[in-house]
């Protein structure tokens, strides 16, 4: 297991509550699956991560767009980073199957970046959105 749902912050959100904790959980399963070494598993479960990840910032974009907030270029430019992250361990998982690259992202920038994220960028922007959604 890589990290507790609560290791990250309560936002002032419903939906966005939601998605941090389905995607914690997703998290945890494709850490399991590479520190088992499984290969097959760690590739099924990358197209899940891929999928999910998406659905979570396009979720939160739009809810920003909707309620226009005022931060939303600059929470958007840390997931676009987040993105380009997951898309380069992509790449590199597709040419050498190696799990410890996927343990690595996961336990050295994953994992730090979500908590800090969420207390910095989802929680403001859940304020701004409140919970109508
Ligand atoms: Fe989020
Ligand atoms: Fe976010």
């Amino acid at each position: 297991m890589l990290m507790e749902r609560t290791d990250v912050q309560q936002v002032s959100n419903a939906m966005m509550n939601m998605l941090h904790a389905e995607e914690i959980d997703i998290i945890n399963d494709f850490h399991d699956a590479a520190l088992a070494k499984d290969v097959e598993k760690v590739d099924e479960l990358f197209a899940v991560v891929e999928f999910d990840v998406e659905d979570h910032f396009s979720e939160e974009e739009q809810m920003m767009e909707e309620s226009q907030f005022y931060g939303m270029q600059m929470h958007k430019s840390e997931h676009d980073t987040m993105r380009g992250k997951l898309k380069k361990l992509r790449e590199n998982w597709d040419k050498t199957k190696n799990p410890e690259l996927v343990i690595r992202f996961l336990e050295d920038d994953f994992k730090h970046w979500i908590v800090l994220h969420i207390s910095r960028w989802d929680s403001e922007t859940a304020m701004h959105i409140g919970d109508t959604n």
